[in-house]
Formats: C-alpha cells, structure tokens, sequence
C-alpha cells in the first residue's frame, strides 16, 4: 500500500520533470509554453518555484519517454498521466498544454492541471488529473505547500479559484494564498485551512458564477468555526486579471480597502437584488441571521447579531429571537 502510493508519486515527479524539460530545453516548448507564462506576467523564478511546465503537443511524447525509463504502465495509467486505448496501446492525457503540478503536503508532485492554449471553446480549458490513491481532490488545495509557512504567520489565508490567481497573486508578495481549483469549496478543504489559521479571506471571481460560490463558501466557513471576509472583484476580472491590470502596489491597496466582513458582503448582495421590496428586504434579514445561526460560537454570534442590527436599522431583540427559533429547529 505505501509502497503503491510511493510508485505512483515517483512517476508523477518523474512527470513534472518531463514537463519542466520540455518546456526549458525543446523549441517548442521555449516558443510555446514557456512564452505563455511570461506573456501571463509569470517571473521565471514564479515558474521554477511552481514547477510549471509544458507538454509536447504528440500522441506518446511522455509515455514512450516513462516506459523507455522503466515506469510501469500500471502507474503511468493510475496517475492519468497515460490513457490505454482499446487496443492496448496508450497515448499522453496531456497534450501541447500548459502544466501545473499540483504539490501535496510535503512538496511532492501529485497530480496536474494541463491548461489548453487554445481559445476554441470546444476543447476543455484545463484537463486535470482523475482521483488516485495519492490524489484526493476534494482535500487538496493548490499551492497550499508553497503557502502554509506564510498562512501560519499572517494568520490568515486568501482563498481564490484557480492556478494562474494563486501564481500572480503569490507573486505579487501575498503569499498566503490557496486555490480550491474549480471544485466547489469542501468541508476538507476548510479543515485543512484550519490547520494554520482560523481566518479566510475569499478572493473569488468578479463574476455570476464567482459571487455564487462566495456566498455558498462564506456559509460553510463559518460552520467549520472560522472566521470569514471576502473581496469582490470588479465583473470580469479574477485576482490573476486584476493584480495584472492595476499592478502589485494597487492591488494590495484594493484588498485592504474592500475587505469585507461576511455581513456586510453578504447585506449588500442580497439587498441589491431585493431592491426596494420591503418583503423580499425582509427575506435578507432572514437569510443574514441564518448565516450567524451556522456560527457554533455563541458569544461570536452575538456579535455579529448586533452588526447586522446595525446595518439593517432593525431591533437586536427582534433578530435575537428569530436566531434561536433558527438554532431550535436545526438542533
Ligand atoms: N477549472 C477546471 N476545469 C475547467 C475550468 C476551470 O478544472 N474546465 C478549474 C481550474 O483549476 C481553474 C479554476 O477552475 O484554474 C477557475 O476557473 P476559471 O476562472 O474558469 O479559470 P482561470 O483560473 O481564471 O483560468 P485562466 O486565467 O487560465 O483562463
Ligand atoms: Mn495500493
Ligand atoms: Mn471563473
Ligand atoms: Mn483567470
Ligand atoms: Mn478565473
């Protein structure tokens, strides 16, 4: 079993080296990949340290390379690395995209996200790799081992959606930053925040899609007992996009200046979309108090009743008495 799990990681860090390779050391790879990254804004020691990569664009590039080096097809087929075919034969799962190792607790390679470099929509943006026995997705979060030490003494983690934010954002000096990668944020995944620090900063994207999964994120958060704010971004853009387009001084300066506790976050995206309606106002109030009811820490919870109190101009009893009824009937 352990002897499994190590097989499987060494053909994975054999991988991440074939990639890395193939991008530094082959034309195509310098005039493809490599050029990618830099036009991204990527720094050259950004893509050492992440290990990014490229992977040829043919048929059996790396899996002829791995079982010419011994690897066994079993493994090259349990990372996903290698895809068999009816007859046998296997073929690369990653082919002429762009490489992001995906690193677990302790450094090591376990698994990868291949982005595509072509803007047609018919092909997947990114291609990542299935579950394995050394990569479970649903408690894996990119960039976490690049992070921890940084999460640690910031006592805080900025959570964003994918790859590229986790690279520009930890590029531009923050690096206490995490990617749940695409996934729809897990109680794991918290957990494994928690580890380090009982506080998270959401970083989503500016988008529909992105305020979604801030406010399905904020509630799970706080009923794993941490403490939660979130940034929004204007629509259109991601951490990646923003820090890019304003640069790194003024990017810091918006996440301090928009940094917004989970109340006040969330009273303002349900109160644009209630408009004036005094019965779908009351709907918001109803929805805030049940985020606090999520809250296991009461004292913590008394305090946020009185913000809410505040910002909505409505009687602290009143909300008081609507939280218990809400505890009751979850309990
Ligand atoms: N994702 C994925 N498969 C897709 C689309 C997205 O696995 N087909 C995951 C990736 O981890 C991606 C994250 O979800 O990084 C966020 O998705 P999205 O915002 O669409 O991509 P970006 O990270 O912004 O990608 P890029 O900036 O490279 O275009
Ligand atoms: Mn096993
Ligand atoms: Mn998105
Ligand atoms: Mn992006
Ligand atoms: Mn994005």
């Amino acid at each position: 079993e352990a002897n499994h799990r190590e097989s499987l990681m060494i053909v994975s860090g054999f991988a991440a080296k074939f990639f890395q390779d193939s991008m530094w050391e082959t034309d195509e790879g310098q005039s493809i990949g490599l050029s990618y990254f830099k036009e991204r804004g990527f720094t050259s020691e950004t893509i050492r340290k992440f290990e990014l990569g490229y992977s040829p664009d043919q048929w059996e590039a790396f899996t002829s390379a791995a079982i010419k080096e011994g690897y066994q097809a079993q493994f090259l087929e349990e990372t996903g690395l290698s895809v068999k075919r009816d007859n046998g034969s296997m073929y690369d799962r990653y082919r002429g995209r762009v490489m992001f190792p995906i690193h677990g607790f302790t450094g090591r390679v376990i698994a990868f996200g291949g982005r595509t470099l072509k803007s047609d929509k018919s092909v997947p943006k990114y291609v990542n790799s299935p579950e394995s026995e050394i990569y479970h997705k649903s408690s894996v979060l990119y960039g976490l081992y690049f992070a921890k030490k940084a999460i640690r003494d910031e006592d805080n983690c900025y959570l964003v959606e994918g790859y590229a934010d986790v690279l520009s954002v930890h590029q531009a000096g923050i690096e206490n930053v995490v990617a749940s990668s695409g996934t729809s944020l897990t109680v794991e995944q918290i957990r494994l925040i928690g580890r380090f620090t009982k506080n998270v900063t959401i970083l989503y994207d500016g988008d529909a899609a992105g305020i979604k999964a801030s406010l399905r994120g904020l509630d799970m958060i706080l009923e794993e007992g941490l403490n939660v704010k979130v940034v929004s971004f204007p629509d259109g853009h991601d951490p990646d996009s923003y820090v890019r387009s304003v640069g790194t001084n003024a990017f810091k300066t918006y996440i301090d200046q928009n940094k917004k506790d989970f109340i006040l976050y969330k009273t303002g995206i349900l109160l644009k979309e209630a408009g004036n309606d005094p019965i779908r106002k009351a709907g918001v109030i109803r929805e805030i108090v049940e985020s606090i009811a999520k809250i296991p820490d009461s004292i913590k919870a008394s305090v946020f009743v009185k913000e809410c109190s505040h910002i909505m101009q409505i009687d602290e009893r009143a909300l008081l008495s609507e939280l218990n009824k809400m505890r009751l009937t979850k309990a």
